[in-house]
């Protein structure tokens, strides 16, 4: 039997929900009367038209009614970024420090307050619209965790236009194919960065990036705008003398973010903006391959991410609040950059590694800033379990009061350390479960309200209901376990996949008629805790990154030597999941280190080194059902060596089961 936490005295003293009754009444009280709670966190917000009565949430969920659709607070019309700037210098935290930067060498850290983020957003904001960026263009994204990358996205807030962040761990195919997908006018990224001792030179993979767009898409960005970083920061290994050497520079295109913002103005006046109107796009993982361009627009995102962050991190005017993802993935955006200035809240944000230059970073910055809640991931803190408790121990983690995790379900072993030794005992930890496509948290665990079980996300947050459907779409009441879905929208929930609404309606809505459909299992328990059991499509969640197995047999395929492919998802102790990979080859191709190599370095070249195969097997055949599906079921488990395989009496070809066993490495 899991062992139920309950809040200790130390978090519910200081909690805004400190029981769980509050926290039901809560629940049920935004489910009634969305309009009604949802305004009040709205109200705090500065609008040029604020939203109307009567007209707060209208939606369609059933493709058999028509076109799926979500809109909140149509009509009201309000700017994202004024919001987060200039309402909170003008309500006093002008001197508030919005964020402590923290660099991948120690010695490299800064710091910024709310007026001076406001200026150097708005000084980008007037650089960007005079480079012809306007309402509605997209501007693409490719940096480091850099201050630069928060004032860029708030710029583009600003100005209206929609900012589609790529990681910066995606390869230069990844890049052009995402900023081709969205037309991107701009492309915005740094000289480079170093993570830990290794240098990645960004401007050359956005030149590549340029190259293959044009090439493959015939898409042109008009200018990349570039952040001069190397030279500002400490190196963590060689250099040659003169950086510039590291890259090209095309005087047509290219120009430095610090020529481009010298005498701007830091006054820029805000695009007034529907409610409606984009804020901004994030591509995630498609089952079939193709990215998907997830869109969220303004007045609902707005809002959610403000209850969300208030609420899960339980923020109070004086904490510190660290969240260590990249602002390249969701998290980043909700978490790093949006609702911590929504709250006007003071936040760490980290260039580096947990792991440079000693196991011990995440604890000594902890200590350094006293921090007060940390949101991390559990594939971290898998991996710092591991590097031994002296690390931590070395320091003092005393500020801490509410401990995050997000990502992929958190295995109990983990979360016991996180809570025991991270959280000594005495924090709450909010195991968050939400998906680029929720805008922020939907299931979690309140501090202070709600009780905890080691690997469970918990309750729905406020103004969600979740269901879970068995096969038949029949809903599931009390315990039991199914398909995890949702009747009814939040305000943060995206609107379309941009440019495709028929894929949105297709990917995420035609399962269930009336449900949006979050890809997901979850099983309820008797005490009514929702554990989220894993991806039910064909995706997998490597290091909390999302990617589908199609993605990464299409690039298998692309080697010569390689006739087909087959992926699957093995259980990793600490990356979660990783790949796992069949390949049938063409007549006289032959399998040896060589083509191990070529695979895995495609692969990394295609989409990024953190979708590296850990595996990949010769396969004689691959078991397939008479009508030519591939039953992954049986490769999970050659993958994982077990011969109980269970019924393969619908295979085209039995005997293909014991020669996979045979050429396992
Ligand atoms: C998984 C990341 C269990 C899930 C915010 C989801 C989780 C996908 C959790 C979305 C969690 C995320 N427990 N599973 N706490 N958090 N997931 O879009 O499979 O990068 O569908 O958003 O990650 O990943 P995405």
């Amino acid at each position: 039997m899991t062992r139920v936490y309950q809040p200790t005295d130390y978090v519910v003293e200081k909690s805004r929900v400190s029981s769980f009754e509050k926290y039901k009444e809560m629940h049920k009280k935004s489910l009634e009367d969305p309009e009604g709670f949802w305004s009040e966190i709205a109200n705090e917000f500065y609008w040029q038209t604020p939203p109307q009565p009567g007209n707060f949430v209208s939606y369609n969920f059933d493709i058999n009614k028509g076109n799926v659709f979500v809109k909140w607070m149509e009509g009201a019309v309000t700017n994202v970024c004024f919001n987060l700037l200039d309402r909170n210098v003008r309500k006093g935290h002008g001197d508030k420090i919005a964020y402590y930067w923290e660099g991948n060498h120690p010695d490299d850290y800064s710091r910024v307050t709310y007026k001076k983020l406001t200026e150097l957003v708005c000084q980008f904001g007037n650089a960007l619209r005079d480079s012809g960026v306007g309402k509605g263009d997209r501007v693409a994204v490719y940096m480091p965790m850099i201050l630069e990358t928060v004032v860029c996205m708030l710029a583009c807030a600003r100005i209206g236009a929609v900012h589609s962040v790529v990681f910066a761990g995606f390869s230069s195919d990844s890049l052009a194919e995402r900023m081709s997908d969205c037309n991107a006018k701009v492309l915005v990224t740094a000289d480079g960065a170093w993570r830990g001792e290794k240098l990645l030179v960004l401007k050359n993979i956005c030149d590549e990036a340029q190259q293959k767009a044009k090439q493959k898409y015939n898409h042109n960005v008009n200018t990349c705008i570039v952040v001069s970083h190397l030279n500002r920061v400490t190196p963590c290994g060689r250099l040659p003398d003169d950086i510039r050497t590291l890259y090209k520079w095309n005087d047509e295109k290219d120009i430095w973010w610090h020529d481009l913002v010298e005498g701007q103005s830091t006054i820029c006046p805000p695009e007034w903006m529907a409610a409606e109107d984009p804020l901004f796009m994030l591509y995630t993982s498609g089952s079939t391959g193709k990215p998907k361009g997830v869109l969220h627009t303004t007045a609902g995102y707005l809002v959610y991410a403000t209850a969300t962050f208030r609420y899960v991190f339980d923020y109070a005017e004086k904490d510190i609040y660290w969240c260590t993802a990249d602002v390249g993935w969701i998290t980043g955006h909700t978490y790093v950059v949006y609702s911590p200035l929504a709250n006007a809240a003071t936040s760490v944000i980290f260039e580096g590694t947990p792991f440079y230059p000693d196991n011990d970073r995440y604890w000594a910055l902890v200590d350094k800033y006293k921090v007060t809640q940390f949101y991390t991931a559990p594939t971290a803190i898998r991996a710092l379990t591991k590097c031994g408790d002296e690390y931590v121990k070395m320091h003092d983690l005393k500020s801490l009061r509410v401990l995050g995790s997000v990502g992929e379900p958190i295995n109990p072993e983990a979360w016991l350390w996180y809570y025991n030794l991270i959280g000594g005992g005495r924090c709450s930890i909010a195991d968050t479960f939400w998906q680029t496509e929720t805008g922020g948290h939907v299931l979690t665990s309140l501090p202070g309200a709600t009780p905890m079980k080691p690997g469970a996300a918990g309750f729905p947050f406020f103004g969600v209901e979740p269901s879970l459907l068995d096969e038949n779409g029949q809903v599931i009441e009390g315990p039991g376990e199914g398909y995890l879905v949702f009747a009814q929208p939040w305000p943060g929930i995206m609107r379309t996949l941009f440019g495709d609404h028929q894929r949105y309606q297709q990917v995420y809505f035609s399962k269930f008629p009336g449900y949006y459909c979050t890809g997901d299992g979850a099983r309820r328990d008797e005490d009514g805790f929702l554990w989220v059991t894993g991806r039910i499509d064909d995706m997998l969640n490597v290091s909390g990154h999302l990617m589908s197995t199609a993605e990464v047999e299409g690039v298998l395929t692309e080697e010569p030597r390689v006739s087909e492919a087959a992926v699957v998802s093995k259980p990793h102790p600490i990356k979660g999941e990783s790949l796992y990979c069949f390949v049938i080859l063409n007549d006289g191709a032959v399998f040896d280190a060589d083509l191990i190599n070529s695979l895995k370095k495609l692969v990394r070249q295609r989409i990024g080194a953190f979708a590296a195969p850990d595996v990949i097997q010769y396969a004689p055949g691959l078991p397939k059902t008479r009508s030519g599906k591939i039953m992954r079921r049986i490769l999970r488990k050659v993958a994982m060596g077990d011969h109980d395989i269970g019924d393969t009496s619908t295979l085209a070809d039995p005997g293909v089961v014991e020669e996979l066993f045979k050429s396992r490495p």
